[in-house]
C-alpha cells in the first residue's frame, strides 16, 4: 500500500529511485512521483502509472545525488497530480513521501489552517510535513528535533522519508506500523517499503524498527527512537536474488509464479519433511513442542487469499492433530472483543508479512497472553517480528498483485503444521504418517501435471470470457480451493464470482443458475466424490453450464458436465494444493482474453498495510 524509495549517495539519484518505483508499483499505482535535490528541490508528480511519470519527465534533465519517489495507493484524496506525493511544506522546503495513514489528520489540519496554512492537497501527508513545519517555525528547532516531535504527535501508522532544500545530504526515515529497509552501500544509502529496489545495489539492510527514525547521510547513518535514544542498527544479509524480480520470459509476473509452483512447494518442503522416518521437523516453531502438545485451541487470522489457505489449515489440522480451529478475518476478529487467552494459540497467515488487519488482530492477541505464530512470505517483515514463532513459506517475492505461489506455499507449511502437531499429539499412526509424507514429496510433480491441463483451460476460458458471473463449488477442504478460484477471477477478470460449499447451493444461490451460469465444480474422486456429482445434477437440471475439475481419468463426471479439467490422481489432504493449480489458469487466461492488467488489477494493492 504505497511504495517508497529514496537514495543518498554519489550516483545520479533518479535512474535508482524510478527503477525502485517499477518494483514497488505492485503496492499501488495510483500515482507516482519524484523528489530531487541538485541546487535546488524539485518535485515530479502525475496520477497514473510509473510509466506514465517517466513519460511526463523525459525531456528534463533528472539530476541530484539526493532523491526519493512514492508510488500511491489512494487512500485520503482521489488519485490525481494534486494528491500524488510528494507533497511540501508551506515555505517549499521540505519534501516527503508516506506509506499509511495519519489518523488524526483532520485535527492536525484544522489547527494548522487557523495559523493560515494553505494546502494543496486533500492528503493526511500533506498535513504531516506543515506540521513539521510548523514545529519548526515555532519553536527555532532544527529539522531532526522537528520531525521528531511531529511523529511522537502523530496516531496512525507512517513509513516516511523527507527531504529538505536546506540539507542536500540529508534523507530522514521513520517508520511505525508501514515497512522500511535501509541499504547499507559504501558511501551511500537507499531507503524503500523492501528491499526489491535495494538489491542490485547492496545485500546489507536494516530492517527499521517501530518508532525509529533515521537520519541518512551519504556517510553517516544515525538511528535513534522516537525518544531520542540512539538505537545500534543490526545489518542483515539479504537473501533476495535479482533474477527472482524479473518475469524470467513469461508475459506477466502472474503467470511465471503460477508456473513456479513445483519449485515453491518443493522449496517450502525442503528440509522439513523426512518421508522415510515419517518425521516433519519444523526449526521456527520448535520452541513451542510442548505447547502445541497441550493446546486446547487455534485461532487462524488473515485475509483474502490468506485467509482461504486459513480453512484449508483447519481442515487439515482438525482432521489430524485433533485440535479445534477457528479461522477469522483479521479485520473482524480485532474489532470484536474475542475471548482469548494464554491457553491459545494464533496463527496469523499473511503473504506480505505487513497487513495492517493481520497485525493489528496479532497485537490484540499478544496483549492478551495468547503464544502467536507466523506463516509469512517476506522475510524481515513486520509481522515475522512480531510473532513468538513462525515458519516461511519460502516461496520467493510473488510480485503479481493476485496471490498465487504464496497460497499453494502457505497451504503446504498448514500441513505441515497440522503433521508435526499431530506427530508430536500422536493422533497420526507413525505408518500414516509416512504414507502422506511420501505422497506430500511428491506434490511438485503432480502440480507439475496439473500445469500441462494449461491448453485445455484456454479453450475453456476463450468460451466464458464473457460471462458476467460465475460460481465455484467446493466441498470438504475443496470449498476453501473454490473461495479461492472465485477470488481469484473476480479480482483480476472483473467477473463476478462466487464461491460456495457445494451443499449450500440449494438453500439460495441455485436461483441464480441458468444457461449463461458457467459453474465451476471441484470433483475429485475423494469423501464427498458422490455429494457433488448430486450437485453437479442439480445444476445440469436447471440448465447451468458446468465446468469440472476432476480426477485424471474420471468418465463419470466427464459425461455430465460441459467441460473437465482433469487433475493427478492424490490423497485427500493435498487435493488443495493440485486443485488450485487449474482454477488460477483459469482466471489468468480469462482475465488475459478480456484485456485486463493481470499483474496490476484495478484499486487493488499487493501489500495493504492500511487497516
Ligand atoms: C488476493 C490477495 C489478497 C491477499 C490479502 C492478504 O489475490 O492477494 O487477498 O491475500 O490482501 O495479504 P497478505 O497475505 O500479504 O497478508
Amino acid at each position: 500500500m504505497c511504495g517508497i524509495v529514496g537514495y543518498v549517495g554519489y550516483r545520479d539519484a533518479y535512474p535508482i529511485v524510478i527503477k525502485g518505483l517499477h518494483r514497488l508499483e505492485y503496492r499501488g499505482y495510483d500515482s507516482a512521483g519524484i523528489a530531487l535535490l541538485d541546487e535546488e528541490l524539485k518535485i515530479y508528480k502525475k496520477a497514473g502509472k510509473v510509466s506514465d511519470l517517466e513519460s511526463h519527465v523525459k525531456d528534463i534533465d533528472m539530476v541530484g545525488s539526493l532523491g526519493m519517489g512514492h508510488t500511491r495507493w489512494a487512500t485520503h484524496g482521489a488519485p490525481s497530480d494534486r494528491n500524488s506525493h510528494p507533497h511540501q511544506s508551506g515555505n517549499r522546503k521540505l519534501s516527503i513521501i508516506h506509506n499509511g495513514i495519519i489518523e488524526n489528520y483532520a485535527v492536525l489540519k484544522e489547527t494548522l489552517l487557523a495559523k493560515g496554512h494553505v494546502f494543496m492537497s486533500d492528503t493526511d501527508t500533506e498535513v504531516l510535513i506543515h506540521f513539521v513545519e510548523d514545529i519548526q517555525q515555532e519553536t527555532g528547532l532544527d529539522l531532526q528535533d522537528a520531525v521528531r516531535i511531529a511523529l511522537n504527535k502523530v496516531v496512525g501508522a507512517y513509513a516516511i522519508v523527507i527531504m529538505s532544500a536546506d540539507e542536500p545530504d540529508l534523507l530522514i526515515a521513520a517508520r511505525k506500523g508501514s515497512p522500511m529497509v535501509i541499504g547499507v552501500g559504501e558511501g551511500e544509502y537507499f531507503v524503500a517499503s523492501d528491499a526489491t529496489p535495494i538489491v542490485e545495489y547492496t545485500k546489507n539492510v536494516i530492517y527499521l524498527n517501530d518508532n525509529e527514525i533515521a537520519y541518512i547521510r551519504r556517510n553517516d547513518l544515525l538511528i535513534k527512537n522516537i525518544d531520542n535514544t540512539v538505537q545500534a542498527p543490526y545489518i542483515q544479509r539479504l537473501e533476495l536474488q535479482l533474477e527472482m524480480l524479473e518475469k524470467g520470459g513469461f508475459e506477466h509476473f502472474m503467470l511465471k509464479e503460477i508456473y513456479e509452483q513445483p519449485r515453491s512447494i518443493h522449496d517450502c518442503m525442503r528440509g522439513r519433511i523426512y518421508p522415510q522416518e515419517g518425521k516433519v521437523q519444523l526449526g521456527g516453531i520448535k520452541e513451542y513442542t510442548e505447547k502445541l502438545k497441550n493446546i486446547d485451541r487455534i485461532i487462524i487470522v488473515a485475509c483474502g487469499t490468506s485467509w482461504h489457505a486459513g480453512l484449508v489449515g483447519e481442515y487439515l489440522i482438525e482432521e489430524y492433530a485433533r485440535v479445534p480451529v477457528e479461522v477469522e478475518y483479521a479485520s473482524e476478529f480485532r474489532y470484536r472483543n474475542p475471548i482469548i487467552s494464554e491457553k491459545d494459540l494464533v496463527i496469523a497467515i499473511s503473504q506480505s508479512g505487513e497487513t495492517a488487519d493481520t497485525m493489528a488482530a496479532l497485537e490484540l492477541a499478544k496483549e492478551k497472553g495468547a503464544t502467536i505464530f507466523g506463516v509469512c512470505n517476506v522475510v524481515g517483515a513486520s509481522i515475522p517480528r512480531l510473532t513468538h514463532a513462525g515458519v516461511y513459506t519460502h516461496a520467493g517475492p510473488e510480485i503479481g498483485v493476485a496471490s498465487t505461489k504464496a497460497f499453494t506455499a502457505q497451504v503446504t507449511v498448514l500441513t505441515l503444521i497440522a503433521f508435526y502437531t499431530a506427530q508430536q499429539r500422536g493422533t497420526i499412526t507413525q505408518s500414516k504418517l509416512v504414507e502422506y509424507l511420501t505422497q506430500l514429496n511428491d506434490i511438485p510433480q503432480l502440480v507439475e501435471k496439473a500445469l500441462k491441463a494449461n491448453d485445455r483451460i484456454v479453450e475453456i476460458a476463450s468460451e466464458f470470457k464473457n460471462s458476467s458471473n460465475c460460481l465455484f463449488l467446493g466441498r470438504g477442504s475443496s470449498f476453501p480451493v473454490a473461495l479461492e478460484g472465485a477470488l481469484k477471477l473476480k479480482e483480476i477478470s472483473y467477473i463476478h464470482a462466487e464461491g460456495y460449499p457445494a451443499a449450500e447451493m440449494k438453500h439460495g444461490p441455485i436461483a441464480l443458475i441458468d444457461e449463461n451460469m458457467p459453474v465451476v465444480v471441484i470433483a475429485t474422486k475423494h469423501s464427498s466424490y458422490e455429494k457433488v456429482i448430486s450437485n453437479i445434477q442439480e445444476v445440469k437440471a436447471r440448465g447451468g453450464h458446468i465446468i469440472a475439475i476432476v480426477t485424471e481419468g474420471d468418465n463419470d463426471v466427464r459425461a455430465m458436465a460441459d467441460y473437465v479439467i482433469e487433475i493427478p490422481e492424490t490423497a485427500e489432504p493435498f487435493v488443495p494444493l493440485v486443485a488450485t493449480i487449474p482454477l488460477q489458469l483459469l482466471a489468468y487466461h480469462t482475465a488475459v482474453m478480456r484485456g485486463c492488467n493481470v499483474d496490476q488489477p484495478r484499486n487493488l494493492a499487493k501489500s495493504v498495510t492500511v487497516e
